[in-house]
């Protein structure tokens, strides 16, 4: 499903893309290549799925939009920078001690600050544990928020409406001219990348947004295994 929206979102922005240039009367391919997608980050999704519930229901238009507090006030750098804090209960207290605590959830933060409860907010943007990616490396390099999660200061409730799956990023890093090959963000035998008779990265592409339930379940190691031998497994 998620695969089926990644290649709809692409195809999307890719044929507003073709519509705005000049009519060339080039066919449009079905799968568009990683990074033809032209935009000032990652693509946008074009029907992003509703965002989660949250144990409180925070929003964001509230704080940072209405109230203009700025993003590093509740997701300061951790992990020296790759990755940002999610706030807890303590710091909203700060100012929900005096502000609207007749309010439900307002009363639940005051208690889970009382009672040092950690909160459990459902995460909207997550790279699997294969993927290597620091918030420092990009905002150093003049990212902004918004290149990769929208105009989330309007956002009553944040959802998955920047695609950062692996077109997403590539999109963006083709636009400026940052690196593109596997080993920039997988960490994996690179020496096994060298080997000649692999096939070429847009073939690697290719299969892998090839929407068969043996690539959909294709583990990165199980995929990299493979590579030695891409004539014997490429037809499905
Ligand atoms: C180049 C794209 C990009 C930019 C720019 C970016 N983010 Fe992110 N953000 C991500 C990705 C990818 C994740 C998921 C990271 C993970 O799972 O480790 C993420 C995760 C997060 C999280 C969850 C905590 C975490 O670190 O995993 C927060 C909060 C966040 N971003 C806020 C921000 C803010 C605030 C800014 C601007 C200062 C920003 N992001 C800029 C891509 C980006
Ligand atoms: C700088 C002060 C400040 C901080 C810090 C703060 N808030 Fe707020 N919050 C406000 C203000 C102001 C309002 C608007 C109150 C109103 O409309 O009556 C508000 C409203 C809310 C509401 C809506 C209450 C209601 O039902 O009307 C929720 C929920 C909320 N905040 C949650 C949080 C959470 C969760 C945090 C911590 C992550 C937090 N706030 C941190 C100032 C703050
Ligand atoms: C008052 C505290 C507060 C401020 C200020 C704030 N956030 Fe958040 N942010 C939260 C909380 C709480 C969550 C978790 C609940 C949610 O997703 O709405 C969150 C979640 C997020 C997420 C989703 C992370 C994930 O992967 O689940 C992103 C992205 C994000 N914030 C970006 C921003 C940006 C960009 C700004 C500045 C424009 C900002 N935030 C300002 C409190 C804050
Ligand atoms: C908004 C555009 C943009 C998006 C979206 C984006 N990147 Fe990047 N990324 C960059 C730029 C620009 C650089 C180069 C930074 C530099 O060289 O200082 C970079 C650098 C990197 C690097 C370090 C490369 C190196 O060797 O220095 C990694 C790793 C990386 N990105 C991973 C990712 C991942 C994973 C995603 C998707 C989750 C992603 N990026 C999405 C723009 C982007
Ligand atoms: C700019 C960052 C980036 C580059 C470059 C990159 N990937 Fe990925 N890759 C990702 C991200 C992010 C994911 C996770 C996608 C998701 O969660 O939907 C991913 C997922 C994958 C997966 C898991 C299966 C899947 O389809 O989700 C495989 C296999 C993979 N990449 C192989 C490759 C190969 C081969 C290359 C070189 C041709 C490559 N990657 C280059 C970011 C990148």
């Amino acid at each position: 499903m998620r695969r089926f929206l990644l290649i709809a979102a692409l195809l999307c922005t890719a044929l507003a893309v073709r519509a705005q240039d000049a009519p060339t009367g080039a066919t449009p391919s079905t799968a568009p290549a990683p990074g033809t997608v032209a935009s000032s980050g990652a693509p946008t999704v074009a029907n992003p799925p509703p965002g989660p519930t949250q144990p409180v229901a925070f929003s964001h238009k509230k704080h940072a939009g209405d109230g203009k507090m700025a993003c590093d006030n509740c997701h300061e750098p951790a992990r020296t920078g790759a990755t940002l804090a999610m706030p807890q209960a303590q710091k909203c207290m700060l100012c929900h001690a005096a502000i609207a605590t007749d309010k439900p959830d307002i009363k639940r933060l005051a208690d889970a600050a009382q009672n040092n409860q950690i909160l459990q907010w459902t995460r909207v943007y997550r790279v699997p544990s294969f993927v290597t990616f620091s918030h420092k490396t990009h905002t150093g390099a003049g990212a902004q928020c918004e290149d990769c999660h929208g105009p989330v200061a309007e956002r009553e409730v944040i959802s998955r409406e920047k695609d950062l799956s692996m077109g997403g990023c590539i999109s963006c890093h083709t636009q400026k001219s940052a690196p593109t090959g596997c080993d920039t963000c997988h960490q994996l035998n690179s020496v096994r990348l060298q080997v000649p008779g692999i096939p070429s990265e847009s073939v690697l592409l290719a299969r892998l947004t090839r929407p068969s339930p043996a690539s959909k379940d294709m583990s990165i190691h199980r995929f990299f295994a493979e590579l030695p031998l891409p004539q014997t497994t490429s037809t499905p």
